[in-house]
């Protein structure tokens, strides 16, 4: 038995929260393997819409384990709320969710220095969600942090008041102003982590590999994009992780070839929140037909969400660097009524036309060239399988199996469970 893996291939907010949750049924565990709650993974089913920012897509049906993987960061304030909201829905944990014991924790000082480093670089800020991110992965390879399993040792208070001194320290030294209150936030943190001990701790890299070696079924679930990986994306405008397969083999100790399917996921045109370049961004009322049809906001921050057309280039730079077996195409709904679609093939890259993510895609040195296809007037929300869907819209799906060369396996009509389609 192997892990399949399900991953973003743009800028986040693909829509895997959607497609883990459809896909829960075909296995046992689903394991989250990077990322923290700068996520919001959304969910929608019986007319409700569910948003996760550290608990895995599958936490919503019965007889599935759900794994939070070594490589993500978790904040035990948003975790406590995120279990309480799934409490209200009757959603029994105890026997549904695990934490690895060698994920990180993200202290209340971390989101306070995410803050003070963009405040600092002001109009060349990162654009970050804040929730303490880039400053948790940065003790981790500093070897400065704190795991979730240092809360069954001795030492604790000791270790934690340390870090929290070292953080005040850092903080003053961005020389910028803002009002925090960090005995208030220090118990708020406190209670939350003793809240979160109700949930098992386990040596989760142990557990999967056992469990993988017994014939149990898994899912690996990535979070953000490929193009915000750390080392593959946008950098720096890109998170601290490795959104990328590689970030699965290292987040929950699963080596390569353990590996079997990687599904990427990429919707039908692109977006973007946050700074950072964006070669095929639209400005115009297409954008904001978009923006508007697809409800493009940000379902962690709210902020809107910067649209433009599909971007190939960028598209198969993530299909090679996460090795992906099987595409999933969402939100085609929300491009009915365009009358001509436009997709970007090359990018005019200072001069030369080019078909690879150059080192830099600042505006300046990059002019997308686009193709043109025909669009469809109809309403696809209701179709049930391939054949209801219009000739333009299979021909803009074979247009893109063409160009990738790669299947797309399923496509997603609208945000509903039930709107999803197996080519
Ligand atoms: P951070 O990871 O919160 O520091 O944010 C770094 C960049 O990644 C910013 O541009 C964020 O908007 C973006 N980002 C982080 N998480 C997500 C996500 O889940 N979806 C989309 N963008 C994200």
């Amino acid at each position: 038995m192997k892990i399949d893996l399900i991953l973003g291939l743009q800028w986040g907010d693909e829509g895997k929260g959607k497609i883990v949750d459809v896909l829960t049924d075909d296995y046992d565990i689903i394991a989250r393997f990077q990322g923290g709650p700068n996520a919001g993974h959304t969910l929608e089913f019986d007319g409700i819409k569910h948003v996760l920012h550290t608990i895995p897509s599958g936490i919503f049906h019965n007889n599935k384990l759900n794994i939070i993987g070594n490589g993500v960061v978790i904040d035990p304030v948003i975790l406590k709320t995120e279990i309480e909201k799934l409490y209200e829905l009757d959603v029994d944990l105890t026997e549904k969710l695990m934490i690895s014991r060698k994920a990180h924790l993200i202290l209340p000082t971390h989101r306070l220095i995410d803050k003070a480093s963009e405040l600092s670089k002001g109009k060349k800020k990162i654009g970050s969600t804040l929730k303490g991110i880039g400053p948790t992965y940065m003790d981790k390879t500093g070897r400065n942090g704190l795991r979730i399993g240092d809360l069954e040792l001795d030492g604790w208070n000791e270790k934690l008041n340390n870090l929290i001194n070292k953080h005040l320290n850092l903080i003053k030294n961005f020389n910028v102003d803002f009002d925090f209150d960090i005995n208030q936030l220090t118990n708020e943190f406190l209670e939350s982590l003793d809240f979160m001990k109700k949930i098992k701790f386990i040596d989760s890299e142990h557990f999967l590999n056992k469990s993988i070696h017994e014939g149990k079924r898994v899912l690996g679930e990535g979070a953000q994009g490929s193009l915000l990986d750390i080392d593959f994306g946008t950098y720096p405008y890109v998170t601290s992780s490795n959104t990328t397969s590689a970030g699965a083999c290292t987040g929950l100790g699963i080596a390569p070839n353990k590996i079997n399917k990687v599904f990427g996921i990429f919707k039908a045109y692109t977006t973007r929140v946050g700074s950072g370049p964006f070669p095929t961004e639209l400005f115009d009322s297409i954008g904001e037909r978009i923006a508007k049809i697809g409800n493009e906001f940000g379902a962690t921050t709210g902020r809107p969400r910067r649209c433009g057309w599909l971007d190939l280039v960028s598209l198969k730079h993530s299909i090679t660097v996460n090795g992906v077996t099987d595409l999933i195409m969402m939100k085609g709904d929300v491009l009915s009524g365009i009358n001509k679609i436009k997709v970007c093939t090359k990018y005019n890259y200072n001069g030369n036309a080019v078909d690879y993510l150059p080192f830099s895609i600042e505006e300046e040195n990059i002019d997308p060239i686009y193709e043109e296809i025909d669009g469809w007037e109809e309403d696809i929300t209701q179709a049930k399988s391939y054949n209801d869907l219009p000739l333009n819209f299979k021909n803009y799906v074979e247009f893109l199996e063409d160009k990738l060369n790669l299947k797309i396996k399923i496509v997603s009509v609208g945000p509903d469970r039930t709107q999803t389609i197996f080519v």
